[in-house]
């Protein structure tokens, strides 16, 4: 017996939703396969595939490993599991890899037991995994991994989420230089305090751009689509960064900022046509620094 299941790849912090706002792409994704062994009473990762050796195989070290193994204990499950692990995504993107791992992880582990839990109740488990992965256990990359579309968590420690749907049509644009950039390196760089004029400003546009995706105001989503706290920080790892995002403008995109802690560069369309145009002037702009990139498109 076993089940297999897509998680997909995710932009977390949308410009000015640092930790509270994300939303998943249709792909890419990493498949999770669960199955049921008489042989062991344990968890086994069994396989893993597309990580080029980077992830350990060990449960209590790798990011899906840890999330099944909780969820596990919880369910107080008594018989052997082995996981396959296939990567599908780049590593250290920007794009919410662990967190796809560690959702899949659970949503494959708890399909296999009859699915005793609902999908929300699995963000706990997988959000350990992100523990693992970069020392927090922050929701804005598994919350849409696991639940799809936009959404937004008011608050982390309590798992009080919400999805945000846009009656309007959105599109995103990813484009993922080929460096690889650890969140908890770029989280420690962040400044712990925050003048309180630009929190103004933040949380004027966190407002702003839930209203917007809310109502389907473009307009106002455009406005909203601004991050003068992080990205200013953050940017300067990214080679390539403002000419990118100039790029991503002047194609006339809502919006555009860095994916989750980087280096993936993100931008948001109100149609594909744009985020296509604007996906190949973002790669135009990498390219002319000589730096490898892919682009995915997706609807929101
Ligand atoms: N909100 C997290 C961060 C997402 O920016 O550190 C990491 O993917």
């Amino acid at each position: 017996e076993q089940v297999k299941v897509f998680a997909p790849a995710s932009v977390a912090n949308v410009s000015c939703g640092f930790d509270v706002l994300g939303f998943a792409l249709q792909s890419p994704g990493d498949e999770i396969i669960a199955r049921r062994v008489e042989s062991s009473s344990k968890l086994e990762i069994v396989t893993v595939t597309g990580a080029n050796g980077m992830l350990p195989t060990s449960v209590e070290k790798n990011t899906a490993g840890v999330a099944a193994q909780m969820l596990l204990d919880y369910l107080e499950c008594e018989f052997g599991i082995e996981l396959e692990i296939h990567k599908k995504m780049p590593l250290g993107s920007g794009l919410g890899s662990s967190a796809a791992s560690s959702v899949g992880a659970v949503v494959a582990v708890n399909r296999l037991l009859g699915s005793p839990l609902e999908d929300k109740e699995l963000l706990q488990f997988a959000a350990e995994g992100e523990r693992v992965a970069c020392g927090t256990a922050h929701l804005d990359n598994v919350a849409p991994s696991l639940l799809g579309g936009v959404v937004f968590i008011r608050d982390q420690e309590s798992a009080d989420v919400f999805a945000l749907e846009c009656p309007k049509p959105l599109f995103a644009t990813v484009v993922h230089p080929q460096i690889e950039i650890k969140t908890e390196d770029t989280r420690k760089i962040l400044r712990r305090d925050i003048p309180l004029k630009k929190a103004v400003t933040q949380w004027g546009n966190v407002g702003g751009l839930v209203a917007g995706l809310l109502k389907g105001d473009y307009g106002l989503i455009s406005r909203s689509l601004h991050d003068e706290i992080i990205e200013p920080v953050r940017s300067v790892l990214i080679p390539g960064f403002d000419k990118v995002k100039e790029a991503a403008i002047n194609a006339d995109v809502l919006g555009s900022g860095i994916s989750g802690s980087g280096p993936s560069v993100f931008a948001l369309s109100s149609t594909r046509g744009t985020a296509v145009r604007a996906g190949k002037r973002m790669q135009g702009a990498f390219d002319k620094i000589g730096l490898e990139n892919e682009c995915y498109i997706s609807k929101v």
